[in-house]
């Protein structure tokens, strides 16, 4: 009681001044300097002028000034937690990646959840994707899992995404946030993209608004490559579920939440660890060969198709449990700088073109966003490895590395860190071959089959829900043209969505017809849905 209480006593000048008695730590200058006085400046006489040499209040000034850092270009709002991985069995067969063979070894993971579009202070419960990215800290480096909470990708290459983006987020002009604003310039977009369909149905499905980051799944999206000891490769895509279920809001709920409680599901994140309740997830994989690929009616490198567990069930590697909170959320949570390149022996990437994309995004924006090329010295982004190259110096150098070569070859240094062929990491030889071109291979050309199974696999509550949020968002889209175009390709997807959609709107379904560039297919629905 003693220490918390302000005291008030007379300073030198026969000023007053609030002095929080504390008996233990000594604050101190960044240079660990004493500080006799934090609440008052240094002044001439006791009413000024203030002194220009007053070091403390210029450091202390300073460094408060320079506390904010540019927030992610994308995924700004985030909220991170540790835990652990652990694998059920060897997966020997499949990968030799370190951390899926030993079901008695826990690997330490931080995971961030994150909506897309809003800034870093907008509200948890927006219609948005979720990002679900995983850092395992494995024996071999770190493997980051960069995914989101639905299977497909709103664009096919990434050469779009700036496009896309820059359509969601605010208006240059008037930079108002996504919810008046981007409803023009994104609808206006998306109507223009047909390879956008399959996501938008995803996005106005409830899984856009879910009740709880613990109750969501999450999707790596991409066709990545697993590599055995013997060499041998399969193609996988990666899932996880949660073990706490699947439960969304509705939108009505959302909207109230988003008022009230802006705070909504990091609350409910923190809470739930906080009282020792864990959240669990399953790590499942789709594994197929490449033959078994040439065969699907889709292409697996287009990230706007998902592969139907009637094609390809799951295969369960582990389970992930988050049962840490973070000790600091600057430090850990917004610092984490995930990266869909950073992976170990035993994964590789396929020629997703969105993949090939993202593969340069990451690193690049997190040296302007961490300030330089050392952020991976960053405690949260540090491999729990060994780590060492001959890299140096750069901003915010935080190793004094030893030695005074940092070549190679050399002769000068026997103890210089070199390449290893055995256990370094080697990119599958693949064989590619063909014309350099900018094009979209035609196995890409399919924008409405899987937007309609998606449709098709939903109770008629969910449909409903679905039309809704088609509805309510074209509703604030002034454009005529744009919902019109919009119905014209819902109506390629279901008649009865479109139909549904055009009613609410106060519109009919005779619009211009958008033709598909290949016919649209009814995928057989699993004996449960249909
Ligand atoms: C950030 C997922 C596509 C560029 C993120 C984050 C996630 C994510 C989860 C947040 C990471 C965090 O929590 O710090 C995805 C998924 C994609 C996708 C699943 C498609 C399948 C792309 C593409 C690009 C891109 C195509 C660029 C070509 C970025 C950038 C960031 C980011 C620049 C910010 C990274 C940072 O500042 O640390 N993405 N993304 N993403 N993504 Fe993506």
């Amino acid at each position: 009681d003693k220490q918390a209480k302000p005291s008030v006593r007379k300073g030198n000048g026969g000023e007053w001044h609030q002095e929080a008695k504390s008996t233990k730590e000594r604050m101190t200058t960044n240079q660990g300097v004493v500080v006799s006085d934090d609440q008052n400046s240094l002044k001439v006489g006791g009413r000024g002028s203030t002194l220009l040499e007053d070091f403390h209040l210029r450091e202390k000034i300073t460094h408060f000034d320079h506390e904010r850092i540019p927030e992610r270009v994308v995924h700004a709002r985030g909220y991170g937690a540790h835990g652990y991985f652990q694998a059920y069995e060897s997966h020997a067969s499949l990968t030799k990646a370190a951390f899926l063979q030993n079901p008695s070894e826990k690997t330490p993971v931080f995971v961030r959840f994150s909506t897309v579009a809003g800034s870093k202070g907008s509200p948890d419960t927006a219609r948005d994707v979720r990002g679900f990215a995983v850092k395992f800290y494995t024996q071999e480096g770190n493997y980051d899992l960069v995914g989101n909470n639905m299977p497909v990708f709103f664009i096919q290459d990434a050469i779009k995404f700036p496009d896309l983006i820059h359509a969601v987020k605010p208006a240059p002009d008037r930079d108002f946030p996504q919810a008046q604003s981007a409803h023009d310039s994104f609808w206006d977009f998306v109507s223009l993209m047909p390879e956008s369909m399959h996501m938008l149905v995803w996005v106005m499905s409830d899984r856009a608004i879910p009740r709880s980051l613990r109750m969501m799944e999450g999707f790596g999206i991409h066709t990545f490559r697993m590599i055995n000891a013997d060499g041998e490769s399969t193609l996988v895509k990666f899932h996880w579920r949660p073990k706490q279920g699947i439960f969304s809001l509705i939108w009505d709920e959302a909207v109230v939440i988003s008022g009230a409680d802006p705070d909504f599901h990091r609350r409910d994140m923190w809470n739930s660890i906080e009282a020792g309740d864990y959240p669990e997830w399953e790590l499942s994989v789709q594994v197929f060969t490449e033959e078994e690929a040439n065969k699907f009616d889709y292409d697996v490198l287009d990230p706007t198709k998902l592969i139907p567990e009637e094609d390809v069930p799951l295969t369960p590697l582990g389970k992930m449990v988050l049962d840490r909170n973070v000790d600091n959320f600057f430090a850990e949570t917004e610092q984490v700088a995930f990266c869909p390149a950073n992976i170990v022996p035993g994964i590789d990437f396929s020629n997703d073109p969105l993949l090939q994309g993202r593969l340069f995004s990451y690193l690049d924006t997190q040296l302007t966003r961490l300030g330089g090329p050392n952020f991976q010295q960053i405690p949260v982004n540090q491999p729990k490895c060994p780590m060492q190259n001959l890299q140096r110096d750069g901003h915010m150098q935080m190793d004094i590395p030893k030695g005074r070569v940092s070549n190679e070859p050399s002769s000068l240094d026997d103890g210089l860190p070199r390449e290893c062929d055995k256990t370094g990491f080697k990119s599958y030889p693949e064989k590619v071959s063909g014309e350099k071109l900018r094009i979209r291979p035609e196995s890409f050309a399919d924008h409405y089959t899987q937007a309609r199974l998606f449709y098709k696999s939903m109770t008629g509550y969910e449909q409903d829900h679905i039309a809704g949020g088609f509805a309510f968002e074209l509703g604030k889209c002034q454009k005529i043209e744009v919902r019109e175009r919009m119905i014209a390709h819902l109506l390629n997807i279901d008649k009865e969505l479109a139909g549904k959609v055009a009613d609410n709107l106060g519109m009919n379904t005779n619009v211009e017809p958008i033709k598909p560039a290949v016919p649209v297919k009814d995928m057989p629905l699993s004996d449960a849905l249909s």
